[in-house]
């Protein structure tokens, strides 16, 4: 039996399997709760992105807020991805994982005149400018250190992308990007000021996208601008179309990417811009259903109202159910044969929002382990050590083999760096 959204999460019998490893094995052996991602589904995820750019000028950014452990970024690094970033923290581990910086696009609507300067030593490719005041700042810094920083406006296009309201960015009141009429006249200010080059134009309307619609349409938009702003003398190198596309947590369809992908070319051809390089910003899509997060039931609480089954696993190890109200599929890593009952998957955080699932039909004992589905995004990178809890361990697989990819983090490690009053 298949699971949701990942061909290589399989019941093999009774026991679940990622690629050709027993999950209940990799608790046995190194504790819960863990964080377990699969290479190959990684690889599976960029290989439609990768086969629908073939051919023309093209750089797959991978976002890795979605998922920045090393080996992650190195698996992307050796497969030939640029990055997307934002922040020099995300930076500097593109550079431990081996990644090239000037394959690095710098994102954020905040980013600090210190994290600017590391940018441009780094030689990152492009940054990403979200405002005026950014681009004035940021020709300030490069011109202080005798060069130019190469820009790419990320301009707002104002479409609905049908998303969360926390997690859809190219709307008029999200904060982010230049707004749609302002475009023209920031690219003009940008071509005036001395520490810039600009190469590009960027949009990202938001995340768990499971549309074409708002895609086409922001891509319209960006098309009317690309055309004013070279009409205006300023020639566009590259179009940067974001990230965003969804992936199946439960129900959802969302398009598969070379789908996508297919339909902007299209368009993109048709209007007579099929010689730009295009660049693309996606996290979730490549690793969401690459991951797994296995936990361990230590009580199963049965009540008047509601059965709670109590894991080790939080709101700190997984904070999207308590953020989003965000579904992920929660299954039992051994099935077992008696009916299920329903239960609410709750962790040991003193907060009543420390939900994993609610309302969940499982045949779940004590001792069991739970695996959480489509974890690789947006899990441990949105981690916490709340109610000193140390982090999860995380391991890669690839067909049989197992890696420590993250030692789980200590207890000490936890205040290492507070000290007592004298
Ligand atoms: N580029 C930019 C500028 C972004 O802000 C983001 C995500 C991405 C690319 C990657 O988007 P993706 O392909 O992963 O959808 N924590 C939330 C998701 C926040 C997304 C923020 N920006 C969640 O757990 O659903």
């Amino acid at each position: 039996m298949t699971l949701p959204g990942s061909p290589f999460l399989a019941y093999r019998g009774t026991d679940l399997f990622l690629d050709d490893v027993r999950l209940s094995d990799l608790v046995r052996q190194h504790g819960s709760p863990l964080y377990v991602y699969s290479r190959r589904a990684m690889l599976a995820a960029l290989a439609p992105y990768q086969k629908a750019l073939k051919g023309r000028p093209h750089l797959v950014c991978y976002a890795i807020k979605a998922n920045s452990n090393l080996a992650v970024l190195q698996t992307f690094a050796q497969a030939g991805c640029g990055f997307d970033i934002v922040s020099a923290g995300e930076l500097a581990r593109v550079q431990a994982a081996g990644g090239d910086p000037g394959k690095v696009v710098f994102s954020g609507v905040g980013k600090t005149r210190a994290e600017m300067q590391l940018g441009i030593e780094a030689g990152v490719r492009c940054f990403n400018v979200e405002s005026t005041a950014e681009l004035e700042v940021l020709s300030e810094v490069a011109s202080r250190l005798g060069r130019q920083a190469r820009v790419s406006l990320r301009v707002n296009p104002d479409v609905d992308a049908g998303t969360h309201p926390y997690i859809s960015t190219g709307l008029k009141g999200n904060k982010f990007g230049i707004a749609h009429e302002e475009a023209l006249a920031t690219y003009k200010r940008a071509a005036t000021l001395p520490g810039l080059e600009v190469v590009g134009i960027d949009c990202h309307i938001g995340s768990q996208i499971t549309d074409i619609a708002p895609y086409l349409d922001a891509l319209d938009r960006v098309l009317d601008l690309v055309e004013a702003i070279e009409a205006a003398g300023m020639p566009i190198h590259h179009m940067d179309l974001g990230g965003g596309l969804g992936i199946t947590y439960t129900d959802e369809t969302p398009p598969a990417a070379d789908v996508l992908i297919g339909q902007l070319l299209q368009r993109i051809d048709a209007r007579g811009h099929g010689h730009r390089e295009v660049l693309f910003e996606p996290g979730r899509s490549l690793v969401g259903n690459a991951g797994v997060l296995l936990t361990e039931v230590l009580f199963l609480k049965p009540g008047e109202q509601k059965n709670f089954c109590v894991v080790d696993a939080a709101m700190n190890d997984l904070m999207r159910p308590a953020l989003y109200e965000a579904y992920m599929g929660i299954v039992n890593v051994n099935q077992r044969a008696e009916p299920g009952q329903v239960w609410d998957v709750v962790g040991p955080v003193c907060e009543s929002g420390d939900w994993l699932g609610r309302d969940r039909t499982l045949t779940v004992k004590a001792g069991d382990v739970l695996a959480v589905l489509s974890a690789g995004a947006y899990g441990m990178t949105m981690a916490s050590n709340y109610n000193t809890r140390g982090r999860a361990a995380e391991l890669m697989v690839d067909g049989a083999q197992v890696w420590v990819i993250r030692e789980r983090e200590a207890v000490k490690s936890l205040f290492e760096e507070e000290r007592l009053i004298k």
